[in-house]
């Protein structure tokens, strides 16, 4: 059987990806009779090269759907010689497109960087080179396209090659080839050109034959992500994934992680049916000789050297989204098969892509490429990114809209999860409740400021001291003077504030206080962040709906006037966003009701719940 490569082609708009996919195709006799009619028909109509053929026009077929801006996943092509079969990553070359970009990139084994000649290295070189190497990709083509159109210059050519081997020197490419061609008319792609004399090395479509992209074999230790227990009926319980790493024979043990209970391998089934032993990148169903608590995001390891779980990591990110990553920001993280709650806690730096340095930074953007420490609410097992990439990759999701945030890759953990313990007290919520008589809660005040959170807060507290019960009020302006004097009013430095905020109520919570938390809290990701804190009914949102028109007319503090001025910088409601609750359980208007009216109505709600 013959062998595969697969790769990935990258490049600038009009640096010729299209053009040089085609000519693969063309040159490895992809194309059938009838779409070569149609090639010729359609160059005549739409082509840019004349009478030629146009083959840029054979792969540009996602074209309009890209201008439409409809998102384009990867285009996978498949092309083969009597030597090799290729699978390409046919990827967009503009900027907005580097996520897909990185898509094809995690799975190929070489790839190919198209420069203009014309132009030399640009921006998006210096990104692409820079993500693939950060992705895994081990071999480098540098195509040096469009030489013809500056008559076959070696110097130029030579001056291309020193500037990008300067660029990869630390990138740690196992190979870097450069070949000077012309994608249009085919010269160095399948057949050598006579114009360069001058270059003595393969052809493309020659190279991508014969290079040797296999990895030094190391045993690596068995581990498989539990994709999905199948559980047909009580008889039989299998554990179905794919193997990330290593092998599994009948007979074999395995532990659990994370958990750690253990068991032997009672069968293996793979497509073929029940066989002694499964491989790396087998899709399995594992049966195991005595009933185990296994989920799926576990990971059947092997015994002997079972893979590590950790709750904190070093990590490399790409963003993915318009909208940016912000430390303490609460993320899903998708691992392997497991997804657990997670917080960037800190960006190390974001990458300059022109120079190579590290900036700092208090968000990544678009396209950014940073590292960052990361906080999973819970263990999970993992490798490095570059020990096994099915276990060390991993997406970062929002909360709120499930839109895949950001790529990233584990460079290592920062500790062992399991020698960090929770402490386990013995006087605890309930008990501490019971003293005093009272069932704990968080009454969460949100609105713009000037709302009257504070004055029906304070109001509030009064009622319920009044009352007996125990109490304490956190008022942003008041916590911005203690605990969160270092913050400002940037969207990282709101997260990080109410991160701080609910974490605070949180504990008092468990001291069996009715904690009053009084915050702007503009965003509806760290409210329900602070609600994933409590339980089931302790948290108590309230919404104090005064328009912004009313709130600038009371203006209390005269801080919308100055605002208005331009003296205070990201005011929130007139610039910097307030998302509004979608559904609180108390929803105030200030225009109607008296503060003591806002208190009764949040009085009884609370005493519903009680
Ligand atoms: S939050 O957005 O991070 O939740 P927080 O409630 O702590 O804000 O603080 C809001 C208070 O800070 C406001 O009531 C106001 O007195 C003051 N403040 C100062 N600058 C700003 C600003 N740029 N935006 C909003 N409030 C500000």
């Amino acid at each position: 059987m013959l062998d595969a490569l697969r790769f990935i082609t990258c490049g600038s708009v009009d640096d010729g990806k299209s053009t040089l996919i085609g000519r693969l195709l063309y040159e490895s006799k992809q194309i059938f009779e009838d779409h070569y009619q149609e090639l010729e028909k359609a160059s005549g109509k739409y082509g840019t090269q004349g009478k030629e053929l146009d083959l840029a026009l054979l792969v540009d077929g996602l074209q309009a759907e890209r201008e439409q801006g409809i998102t384009i996943d990867v285009a996978y092509r498949f092309f083969s010689t009597e030597n090799r079969k290729f699978i390409v990553a046919d990827t967009p070359g503009h900027e907005q497109y580097t996520r897909n970009m990185a898509t094809g990139a995690s799975t190929a084994d070489l790839a190919v960087l198209l420069i203009d000649a014309r132009k030399g290295l640009l921006t998006q070189t210096k990104r692409h080179s820079r993500i693939v190497s950060m992705l895994g990709v081990r071999h480098i083509v540098v195509a040096v396209n469009k030489m013809d159109m500056i008559g076959w210059d070696e110097a130029a050519f030579n001056a291309i090659v020193t500037d990008i081997r300067a660029l990869v020197e630390n990138f740690g490419f196992a190979s870097v080839q450069a070949i000077p061609m012309s994608a249009l008319t085919g010269d160095n792609v399948a057949f050598h050109c006579e114009q360069t004399p001058w270059y003595t090395g393969p052809s493309l479509l020659e190279y991508l034959e014969s290079v040797d992209v296999s990895k030094p074999e190391a045993i690596q230790p068995f581990r498989m992500p539990v994709q999905y227990v199948n559980r047909p009926n009580s008889e039989f319980r299998g554990y179905c994934g794919c193997v990330a790493s290593g092998s599994i024979n009948v007979g074999d043990s395995i532990r659990v992680v994370p958990g750690g209970a253990e068991a032997k391998v009672k069968s293996v089934v793979i497509w073929q049916g029940e066989q002694p032993t499964a491989n790396t990148g087998d899709a399995v169903t594992i049966t195991l000789d005595r009933e185990v608590d296994v989920s799926r995001g576990q990971v059947l390891s092997s015994v002997d050297d079972p893979i590590e779980i950790s709750d904190q990591f070093e990590a490399s990110v790409l963003c993915l989204s318009e909208h940016h990553l912000v430390p303490g920001r609460p993320y899903l993280i998708k691992l392997h098969t497991a997804q657990v709650g997670v917080t960037i806690s800190n960006i190390k730096f974001k990458l300059d892509i022109n120079q190579g340095s590290h900036l700092a930074a208090s968000t990544l953007e678009l396209n950014d490429i940073g590292e960052v420490t990361l906080y999973t609410n819970l263990p999970v097992a993992f490798e490095s990114y570059k020990q096994c990439k099915t276990l060390g990759a991993f997406i970062l999701i929002d909360r709120m809209t499930n839109e895949t945030v950001a790529a990233g890759m584990i460079n290592f953990a920062l500790r062992r999860a399991s020698n960090v313990h929770w402490q386990s007290v013995e006087i605890n919520k309930a008990a501490r409740a019971t003293l005093k008589s009272q069932k704990p809660a968080c009454i969460w005040f949100t609105g713009l400021s000037g709302s009257g959170k504070s004055t029906i807060a304070n109001l509030l507290e009064k009622r319920l001291f009044v009352a007996g019960q125990h109490t304490y009020l956190l008022d942003g302006d008041n916590v911005r003077h203690g605990l969160n004097r270092d913050l400002g009013f940037t969207e990282a430095d709101r997260v990080e504030n109410i991160r701080r905020v609910a974490e605070v109520a949180k504990l008092m919570v468990d001291a069996g206080l009715i904690v009053i938390v009084s915050f702007i809290s503009p965003f509806r990701a760290e409210r329900e962040y602070a609600r994933s804190l409590f339980q089931e009914g302790e948290f108590v949102e309230v919404f104090v709906d005064t328009p912004l028109t009313e709130c600038e007319a009371r203006d209390v503090k005269g801080l919308y006037a100055k605002a208005r001025q331009g003296k205070i910088a990201n005011f929130t409601g007139l610039s910097s966003p307030y998302e509004r609750p979608d559904s609180p359980e108390i929803q105030l208007n200030t225009l109607n009701c008296s503060p003591d009216q806002c208190v009764q109505t949040i009085l009884s709600e609370v005493i519903k719940q009680q």
